[in-house]
């Protein structure tokens, strides 16, 4: 730890002081022998487990072969071969193209790139509490000024923000369904009051929120979007960079809301714990910038593009989507129990296996337990377990295990969870308002 705060910025955050010695499926070891069951996943980055074996497989073949020879110079069939690989799992019955980077806010610019290419227009809208990345375009997107963006100013220009499906915290002091999805529906207003409909090119959404707190929006939020979209010749573009690789039950988020994004984003999962990412979409969306306007030296990676493809294959062969649902039934079981036994839990978010609990000084208030949410963190990883929190209040924990996660690792986890959620409760009463007991029915 000395050598790291000499050597590395400062700016770089590490949610555990855990250095890893070698990982393996949902557990990680790190360099004084202690184990870990692994609920963070490098922040979802190792949905198929750490060293997966056929991720490994095809790695260590293309080892023997070339590293690097550059898309943009030599090409080479891996990336074509996982481009022809996304453009059928992405959703969508149209042609669709890919592009390929090394990183999710690189995808995320490229996209806006791409959509501003398209449409000839300048506009972009995102949301409250979203996480685009870090670079410039993409810190622009996301939400949180504390880290992400106080002091890193000026943002780019053209950039709008709207509520995002926020439910238990609602912007607009309403409840679902009775609010007749008044969030979605302020899309036209703000055609009206902010922004000409006509100057927009795309609205970029995670399917679920990420870093915001994993919130999971109603049925007809995102069909109501995207209609308000499609009316205005406005592009949707599903950053599902987070949400993607079988993470919520389904390849990709989108299909669990049923729509299909006119680009969609994905980064990493996709490459099994090496660096990739992609922008899928439309052809003629996709063919819109012209030869050379997108690319990288590294995007796309050969290595990188093989795990790729092993991960997508993995997705099938083992059926992730299916295990992905099992886990988070066998958390929302547990997870129910805790709301009612303790007061601090106040919501349990998410979909699938992405999974989190919203932490809350008191159910009437909400008044968010961020400093509750650290010590929760810092009892699992004392006693075995790695979990990271997220939220625009830092009151979220939030899972995102592997996939290939067994159910007594999970259900050693849960123990350690519970535990640390026992030890930051004492002194508590627990009551459940009627709503939160409707909600969770
Ligand atoms: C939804 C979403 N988009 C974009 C990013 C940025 O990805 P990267 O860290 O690979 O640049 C992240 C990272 O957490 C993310 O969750």
């Amino acid at each position: 730890m000395q050598r790291r705060q000499q050597a590395v910025a400062r700016g770089v955050f590490h949610a555990t002081p855990i250095f890893a010695a070698r990982a393996e499926g949902a557990i990680v070891e790190d360099v004084d022998g202690n184990r870990y069951i692994d609920l963070a996943g490098g922040i979802g980055c190792s949905n198929v487990g750490h060293r997966a074996a056929p991720v490994l497989k095809r790695v260590q073949a293309q080892l023997e072969r070339y590293l690097h020879t550059c898309f943009s110079v030599a090409p080479y069939e891996p990336y074509i071969a996982l481009a022809e690989r996304l453009n059928q799992v992405v959703p969508g019955k149209f042609p669709k193209k890919t592009f390929l980077a090394n990183s999710g806010a690189e995808a995320v610019e490229n996209a806006i790139k791409i959509a501003r290419a398209y449409t000839k227009r300048p506009a972009i809208i995102c949301f409250d509490d979203a996480f685009h990345g870090r670079t410039m375009m993409a810190m622009t997107l996301t939400s949180k000024t504390h880290p992400y963006k106080a002091g890193f100013e000026p943002f780019m220009s053209d950039v709008y923000r709207i509520p995002y499906a926020y439910c238990y915290r609602c912007s607009y002091g309403l409840k679902y369904p009775a609010c007749e999805l008044s969030c979605a529906r302020a899309l036209e207003d703000v055609f009206k009051r902010v922004v000409a409909a006509e100057s927009v090119a795309a609205v970029i959404a995670e399917p679920i929120l990420g870093e915001g707190g994993f919130m999971a929006p109603p049925p007809g939020f995102f069909e109501t979007l995207t209609m308000i979209c499609r009316k205005h010749g406005i592009l949707f573009i599903a950053d599902e960079v987070q949400t993607g690789i079988a993470r919520t039950g389904t390849m990709f988020a989108c299909e669990q809301f049923g729509i299909e994004p006119d680009l969609l984003i994905a980064a990493k999962s996709l490459g099994g714990g090496l660096p990739i990412a992609s922008v899928t979409g439309r052809a003629e969306v996709m063919d819109a910038p012209g030869v050379g306007g997108i690319g990288g030296t590294f995007g796309g990676n050969p290595v990188a593009c093989e795990a790729a493809l092993a991960v997508l294959q993995m997705v099938e062969d083992e059926q992730l989507c299916g295990r992905a649902s099992q886990i988070g039934d066998r958390f929302l079981a547990r997870a129910k129990r805790w709301q009612i036994k303790f007061p601090i839990v106040g919501t349990i978010h998410g979909m699938g296996a992405m999974r989190a609990m919203e932490l809350v000084r008191s159910k009437e208030t909400l008044q968010p337990a961020d400093k509750e949410t650290q010590q929760v963190v810092k009892y699992c990883y004392e006693h075995g377990v790695i979990t990271i929190s997220a939220g625009t209040y830092g009151n979220v924990i939030r899972l995102l295990m592997p996939l290939v996660i067994s159910d007594e690792q999970f259900d050693e986890a849960m123990n350690v969870l519970e535990a640390a959620l026992q030890s930051v409760t004492a002194g508590y009463t627990a009551t459940v308002p009627d709503s939160e007991k409707v909600a969770h029915a």
